[in-house]
């Protein structure tokens, strides 16, 4: 039986220089998608897959991350004299407990491979999950529980894909598909940003993974590929040598709030999905004849 997967990576070091200047002074995984910031949804992602322990690799100007996660006994007390039971159990539900949150940094910006590597020593010798917070999924079982039911069966390594438009593929990791059904088939191969013309499909990584902690080993020796960064696909293409990497063409649909574009669709998608939200909002934007 594969060893079960109880922890969760989440690179929270990044810059956001393509959304300045809202992310001067505040991260970019605290940017709202309706009323959440990114990371709860990633985080709630990952609880709703079973995770305990959940690692952020941070940078500076992040601590408000490592705030959202703590208890906030003013704001709970003000809620508590006010009556507003409702907002005051929704913030003690998504709080993890005591003890499951644990901060390392990344000192220096040398790719997504390098903050995973950071988070060697809290994840330790055990499989783990890794998800990148920009991108935030409208899916139902979450992403992370889909491929979850696929390691139950597989072990090994997990990647999630989903199809991109073909002239697209150069701004992401693209898979070469191997045998097997959506739910699981195999990865023959990775390729991290290739051109159009070298990619080996369009079903590219979508931020979510499952991996095996023999990746550290090779994180550690430091290579730099695509942009000059030390790329995690790079090492996952590597440990493809001497390991199995699954594919799971999910059921869903995924944001890529790294973009202007992504994250103002999710923001319209998620409030229309929103029964609180979605009523008045289509009004509104029906009175500007915009809809
Ligand atoms: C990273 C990964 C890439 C993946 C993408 C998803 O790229 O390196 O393989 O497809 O995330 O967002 P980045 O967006 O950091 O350039």
């Amino acid at each position: 039986m594969s060893k079960r997967v109880r922890t969760a990576v989440f690179p929270v070091a990044g810059l956001g220089t393509r959304f300045l200047p809202a992310t001067k002074a505040m991260p970019k995984e605290m940017l709202t998608v309706v009323d959440r910031p990114l990371i709860q949804y990633a985080v709630d992602e990952a609880r709703e897959a079973g995770i305990e322990h959940f690692v952020f690799v941070t940078g500076r100007n992040k601590g408000v991350i490592e705030d959202h996660f703590d208890k906030q006994y003013e704001l709970e007390h003000t809620l508590e004299q006010r009556g507003k039971s409702a907002a005051l159990a929704e913030l003690g539900r998504e709080l993890p407990q005591a003890g499951q949150t644990s901060f390392t940094r990344q000192q220096e910006p040398l790719g997504l491979g390098h903050a995973v590597w950071c988070a060697r020593e809290l994840v330790g010798d055990q499989p783990f999950a890794l998800l990148l917070p920009d991108m935030l999924f409208k899916a139902n079982p979450g992403v992370l529980k889909q491929m979850m039911e696929a390691y139950e069966t597989t072990g090994g390594n997990i990647v999630g894909v989903e199809e991109v438009d073909p002239k697209d593929v150069s701004s992401y990791g693209i898979v070469a598909r191997g045998e097997g059904p959506d739910s699981g088939f195999k990865i023959t191969g990775m390729v991290e940003k290739p051109l159009p013309k070298d990619a080996p499909s369009n079903l590219f990584i979508s931020g979510r993974y499952i991996l095996q902690p023999e990746i550290f080993s090779i994180l550690s020796e430091q290579t730099r590929g695509a942009g000059g960064e030390i790329q995690i696909t790079d090492a996952m293409q590597v440990l493809i040598r001497s390991q199995s990497f699954t594919g799971v063409k999910y059921s869903g649909k995924v944001f890529d709030c790294g973009s202007k574009n992504g994250f103002l669709t999710a923001n319209v998608v998620f409030a229309l999905d929103r029964p609180d939200i979605a009523g008045p909002f289509l009004a509104e934007l029906k009175k500007l004849k915009l809809v």
